[in-house]
């Protein structure tokens, strides 16, 4: 008890002294529990570099990077191989997708209790192609009830699997839908309400694969583990017995940890070819924010947003996805050899993933440059905000439109097949605020601007989930294809959790 008080005010403190927002070290002294935090943990807080804040008021430029991840991620020592989860394909029309808990040895040596999809630990790869029907079989083999949610497909709302679609344990339900937007990298994982950001925390994630005419000739790196990688990024507090202890490390303002798992792989390498190697990217974390970028200052190209490819491949040398975000880029290692000291770090300098490469394996693909036709039209420009939306507060109380989810409650309505302009803005309160990712659920919208601004050329391409800034005001152009009440959120799964959610109904 005695220590719980003394972070807590070190913490007030730290918050005076510089007078910006502590986030997701959440300043609610009263809910926080440090009574479990090891030495070194308080130690981290206790160093928190304040040194590149903005003494005027917030470092508003990167949405509080220095704060929003407090807590420093340990490097990847790249003594595991990445692990590649199992590519599912229809079966006679069919995919056979089960929820249900393990074991799962993620420390050598240490069972880890741990929820999967299929298998102990996460989920599969599942592959679908445009204008395919298929049937989704999902059952829930859990000992609690959850939901399937496909987050970035266009789906109707009653197969969309959010709070409403509860699956009891041992309960089975077939989701049947056509497969009708293009090539992308989506994902799957639990919607119960009260219950998404444990059981996300717990294993249970996926991705989609969606492919299409266009990306099966485009000749892009295409083959499965060999020069095409999921990688699913999600950071994890282990306690001493090496288990997941959510409740205990819970965070009102999203829960972070300080170990990094790839597709679920501790201290993870991966081996790949002396060649152009796509990459697909998912941030699956709870809370944190990544700025992916290579430890030799190298650029790489990015070909995919979250809901599709871009029109050309983007020179970047970093790309920043808030949780639920996700983008492919392409990493030519051609240019190193077998003694290159090669990894994806975050812009903290962590070691996320070392690669290793293999110089027998080459390609020699070339990159088309032209990859999509997407395109944001002068009356998708013109078209007056007809939904405004206000994200505020923090930990607990937060807020859209000064309202928190209720499941018997329709927020919105808006018909089938016709776009709308959402404006969706971030509102800062006294200690600053922080950035939400916004997410629609059973769309893929457009960004028509970003504080009255053309977006940067690399989210100029579908989105289901938009990063918002404290003070930023966002116009999405929306379009539902299929009809039903789907979720509009912040993908902080704790600030989702406490009410930052709400529902349209299309019609
Ligand atoms: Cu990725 Cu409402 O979810
Ligand atoms: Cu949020």
């Amino acid at each position: 008890m005695k220590s719980k008080l003394w972070i807590t005010a070190l913490i007030t403190s730290a918050v005076i002294a510089t007078g910006c927002s502590a986030n997701n070290t959440n300043s609610d002294s009263e809910e926080m529990d440090h009574s479990n935090m090891s030495e070194e943990e308080m130690k981290n807080m206790e160093g928190m570099d304040h040194s590149n804040m903005d003494m005027e008021g917030m470092d508003m430029e990167n949405g509080h990077a220095s704060h929003t991840n407090p807590l420093e991620l340990n490097n990847s020592t790249g003594e595991n191989e990445l692990a590649l989860p199992p590519l599912v394909e229809a079966n006679d029309g069919v995919v056979d997708i089960t929820a249900q808990q393990g074991k799962t040895e993620i420390f050598e040596g240490v069972q880890t209790d741990t929820y999967g999809y299929n298998g102990s630990f996460l989920g599969p790869v599942i592959r679908v192609s445009e204008g395919e029907t298929v049937t989704f079989r999902t059952k829930n083999d859990l000992l609690e009830p959850t939901t399937f949610h496909w987050h970035g497909v266009d789906i109707p709302g009653e197969g969309d699997g959010g709070p409403h679609q509860l699956l009891q344990p041992g309960a089975s339900e077939d989701v049947k839908f056509t497969v009708s937007q293009g090539a992308a990298t989506l994902w799957f994982h639990p919607h119960p309400e009260g219950a998404t950001a444990e059981q996300v925390y717990k294993g249970l994630a996926g991705l989609i694969y969606v492919e299409d005419e266009n990306s099966k000739n485009l000749g892009l790196p295409d083959e499965y583990g060999v020069n095409d990688f999921p990688l699913v990024f999600q950071d994890r507090q282990f306690n001493e017995d090496k288990q997941f202890d959510y409740q205990a490390v819970r965070n009102e303002d999203g829960t972070i940890g300080d170990t990094m798992l790839v597709n679920g792989t501790l201290n993870p390498k991966l081996t790949v070819g002396k060649e152009k190697v796509r990459l697909r990217l998912l941030n699956g974390s709870n809370a944190r924010n990544y700025t992916f970028k290579l430890n030799t200052g190298d650029s790489f190209q990015q070909i995919a947003t979250d809901g599709g490819f871009l029109n050309e491949p983007t020179e970047m040398s970093e790309i920043t996805l808030t949780p639920g975000e996700r983008a492919e880029i392409i990493v030519d290692f051609s240019k190193y050899d077998a003694s290159s000291d090669v990894a994806l770090v975050n812009e903290a300098d962590s070691i996320l993933l070392p690669f290793k490469i293999d110089e027998q394996k080459t390609n020699s693909i070339e990159i088309p440059e032209t990859l999509n036709d997407y395109v944001v039209t002068e009356k998708e420009k013109n078209l007056p905000v007809s939904k405004k939306l206000e994200l505020f507060g923090m930990g607990e109380m937060v807020y859209i439109n000064d309202k928190q989810f209720d499941i018997n409650r329709i927020d919105f309505t808006q018909k089938q097949g016709e776009t709308e302009i959402w404006e969706i803005y971030n509102k800062p309160d006294s200690m600053g605020g922080m950035t939400h990712p916004f997410h629609i659920h059973g769309t893929q919208f457009k960004i028509v601007s970003i504080d009255g601004k053309e977006p940067p050329v690399e989210l100029q391409g579908w989105k289901d989930t938009v990063a918002i800034e404290p003070d930023q005001t966002v116009k999405l152009a929306v379009k539902f294809n299929n009809k039903g009440i789907y979720m509009f959120h912040c993908h902080v799964l704790e600030h989702e959790e406490n009410g930052m959610m709400g529902q349209v109904e299309v019609q």
